[in-house]
């Protein structure tokens, strides 16, 4: 059970990597929220992080076991920042200790993960928000609004493709597929979340079947680093999801949406008999985006926890996600189409 809200949410930060900074920076930028804790396996690499956002040890506590941070922290919320592979059994525990949880993504890196993680944070009553960042990009939420005012009508196609080299990250679990999985569950998730957010208007629709082809493009991943998913969502549209994983390359987004009364195609709105609408400046992978889409992100967690209502982009959610990218895994490595078990 979560303890009752003092009047600012106290944080733990799992992981004092990259992403953990982004976290951090927008926790503090909340004024809900107090940053006390953060967890590494090396104190002092802990400390560079708080250092690089402006804290230090003497504001908050640093853990290098992340069970005794949930056990004597005194924490409301923790924010997953570890590798992939970590994700399933912190979530577990955080549930377990009664914390609220955000995980970055993916969230876990197997099928058989998912019952536990959502027994875990059902029993606990505590809130989750996965870090799918890319809907509280202004972008993306311009086009969810369209979605939801039927502005371009009924959807009736998405593509999306997530390129980014993960190799110019310079991270060591990277490479290590043990902690990464394949380029689906790096990147590939946040292309399928967005075909499935932005195909109707409100929750985001489930896949109910896909076929897909993986091709280990880049000899220096040991997984398949460039991926084509063709889905079938409930409602029987059609949606084609992309991924590269591969070489160097900055991170670059292509999403195109044709409803059946007008399209936003490479960047630009399209809608019969009206004009005037126009798109964000600043597109994801826009070094302006990143922050904007944090801050977002944990401005949307922290409401889901003080108004105690779930989250559009929860554990469950993101189940379908999840479930679809392992069925695209599977159903490529036997050479056809594999159907995505619903939700747990
Ligand atoms: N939502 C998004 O768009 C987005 C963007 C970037 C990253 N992410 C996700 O965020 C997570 C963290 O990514 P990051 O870019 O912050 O990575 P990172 O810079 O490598 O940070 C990960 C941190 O985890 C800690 N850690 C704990 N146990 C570890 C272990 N067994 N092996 C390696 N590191 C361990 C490391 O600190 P110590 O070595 O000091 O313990 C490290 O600083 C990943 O799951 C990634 O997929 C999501």
């Amino acid at each position: 059970m979560p303890r009752p809200l003092l009047s600012k949410l106290q944080v733990g930060v799992y992981g004092p990597g990259e992403v953990a900074g982004y976290h951090m920076g927008a926790y503090m930028a909340n004024p809900r929220c107090r940053v006390v804790a953060i967890c590494g396996r090396d104190a002092e690499r802990a400390e560079a992080r708080l250092a690089a956002v402006g804290l230090s040890p003497a504001q908050v506590s640093i853990y290098t076991d992340y069970h005794r941070m949930l056990e004597t922290a005194d924490l409301d919320l923790v924010s997953l920042c570890v590798p992939n592979f970590l994700h399933a059994s912190a979530t577990i525990a955080a549930a377990r200790a009664g914390k609220h949880v955000l995980i970055e993504k993916p969230i876990c890196l197997r099928p058989e993960e998912i019952p536990e993680m959502l027994k875990a944070v059902r029993e606990a009553g505590v809130r989750t928000v996965v870090a799918f960042r890319l809907r509280f990009s202004p972008h993306i939420a311009r086009i969810k609004q369209w979605v939801d005012e039927g502005i371009l009508g009924r959807i009736e196609y998405l593509e999306s493709t997530y390129v980014l080299g993960v190799r110019s990250l310079g991270k060591p679990w990277i490479a290590d597929q043990q902690a990464t999985g394949d380029c689906l569950t790096v990147l590939g998730v946040h292309a399928m979340d967005l075909v499935r957010y932005l195909s109707q208007p409100g929750p985001a629709q489930d896949v109910v079947e896909v076929e897909a082809a993986l091709a280990r493009a880049d000899r220096e991943l040991p997984y398949a680093s460039r991926g084509v998913v063709f889905c079938r969502l409930a409602n029987g549209k059609l949606a084609r999801v992309g991924v590269d994983a591969g070489g160097l390359r900055p991170f670059h987004l292509e999403l195109n949406l044709q409803g059946s009364q007008g399209s936003v195609l490479e960047g630009k709105v399209y809608v019969e008999g009206r004009g005037g609408l126009e798109l964000p400046e600043v597109v994801p992978g826009d070094p302006r985006a990143g922050r904007a889409e944090y801050q977002g992100l944990i401005d949307h967690f922290v409401d889901s926890v003080v108004e105690r209502r779930e989250s559009h982009c929860n554990l469950l959610d993101a189940t379908n996600t999840h479930l679809a990218v392992f069925a695209a895994s599977r159903a490529a490595e036997a050479g056809g189409r594999a159907r995505v078990a619903f939700r747990p």
